[in-house]
């Protein structure tokens, strides 16, 4: 059947930060609702199965390839929506870069955003993975989320409280999955400066230092602190060509966390997380034989940040995949803890990690 809207056979590589993975069986980079809406109504029509795609920073696509409609929400452009003394609402559509969006916020003086700097990947997938560094979630400033239905091209608008947010979690990851696309999201964002710094690194960044804290210093150490760990995507940089963290970092009951440390010892990183306790899986994957830089087949480990496994030049997708799931039994064996990936996968025919189901039957 012929699809108008839609290219046919077009490469994704390109298209995402890992830089891996094969052609989408039809593509459509959509500028605005209308095109957006028409596209996905066609891949319906068509019985094909639709996949949104963002800046593709937090995306590992399978060799293979795609079998459906891959469509990219390339909507531009942001407003002030209202504002008060002390806060301001700013409309931002789903295509806007999130770094840009988080410079201009800072050079606007409004907080809130400046810990997130330098995180790759566009404004529409802020919300879904619940982006978060240094001490901030960006679901502390999500006013609302609006979305289009991916079955019936309807817009609807959803609240904070709807959204499920989680740590790297939201109902659009779980509930939500593959039903609807992120169009635009509002940030509710503060005019009365940042709030006090968290995050130990920041404030061992700023140690000595009497000057009061702005969101630009902030910003500038947030971007230093990252670069210095290739965590800032850059394509000439072998080390930045990542989806950056490959896992979350393991949320734990308290006896588990318990045991857990007993078994590590006190080098092994533990933070209250409300009621439960969270690692780091960078720990897990260094003290299971994986050292930064490890390298597996094309595949490797960044020599700067364990969590994050790298396309050194030429890898495919079933090398980052087979590396990924050494890790994960490594961990498991050695640690009884089961890593979880944190990027989307896309085209493989059967889920390729360990998850938590295979685990119940080891
Ligand atoms: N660590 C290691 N080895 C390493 C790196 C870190 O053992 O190679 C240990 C250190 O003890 C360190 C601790 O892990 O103190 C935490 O490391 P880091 O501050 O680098 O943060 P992370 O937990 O590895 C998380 C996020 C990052 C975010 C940073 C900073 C997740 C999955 N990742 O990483 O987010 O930038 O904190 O806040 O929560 C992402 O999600 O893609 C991402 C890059």
């Amino acid at each position: 059947m012929p699809l108008p809207n839609l290219k046919s056979s077009v490469a994704l590589a390109s298209l995402t930060s890992l830089g891996v993975g094969g052609p989408a069986r039809h593509y459509v980079r959509a500028s605005t609702l209308d095109q957006l809406r028409a596209s996905l109504l066609e891949a319906r029509e068509a019985q094909l199965p639709v996949y949104v795609l963002g800046g593709g920073s937090n995306l590992l696509v399978a060799d293979a390839g795609v079998p459906g409609v891959v469509l990219q929400a390339a909507i531009l452009g942001h407003e002030v929506i209202s504002e008060d003394d002390a806060t301001v609402c700013v409309r931002v559509n789903a295509g806007e870069d999130w770094d840009r969006f988080v410079a201009e916020s800072v050079a606007c003086g409004w907080a809130g955003l400046e810990c997130l700097s330098g995180i790759p990947g566009w404004v529409g997938a802020a919300p879904i993975q619940n982006i978060g560094a240094y001490g901030q979630e960006v679901s502390q400033v999500i006013e609302s989320v609006e979305v289009m239905d991916l079955k019936t091209g309807a817009l609807s608008v959803m609240p904070n409280a709807a959204c499920e947010f989680s740590y790297r979690s939201s109902v659009f990851k779980t509930r939500l999955k593959g039903k609807s696309a992120v169009v635009a999201v509002t940030f509710r964002l503060s005019k009365l400066g940042p709030a006090p710094l968290r995050y130990q690194e920041l404030l061992n960044y700023f140690e000595g230092s009497q000057a009061p804290l702005t969101t630009a210093k902030i910003r500038q150490a947030v971007l230093t602190v990252r670069a210095g760990k290739s965590m800032l995507f850059d394509p000439s940089d072998p080390n930045g060509r990542s989806a950056g963290s490959f896992f979350t970092n393991p949320i734990l009951e308290k006896e588990a966390a318990q045991a857990l440390q007993k078994k590590a010892g006190a080098s092994m990183p533990l933070y209250a997380y409300g009621d439960r306790y969270k690692t780091s899986a960078a720990w897990l994957i260094e003290h299971s034989g994986y050292a930064k830089g490890h390298v597996r087949g094309g595949a490797a480990l960044s020599s700067k940040h364990a969590l994050a496994i790298i396309n050194p030049g030429a890898a495919t997708a079933d090398d980052l995949i087979g590396l990924a799931r050494a890790i994960q039994e490594s961990v498991l064996a050695q640690w009884g803890v089961l890593l979880e990936a944190e990027p989307q996968l896309w085209g493989f025919s059967t889920h390729p990690l360990l998850k938590g189901a295979d685990r119940e039957t080891k």
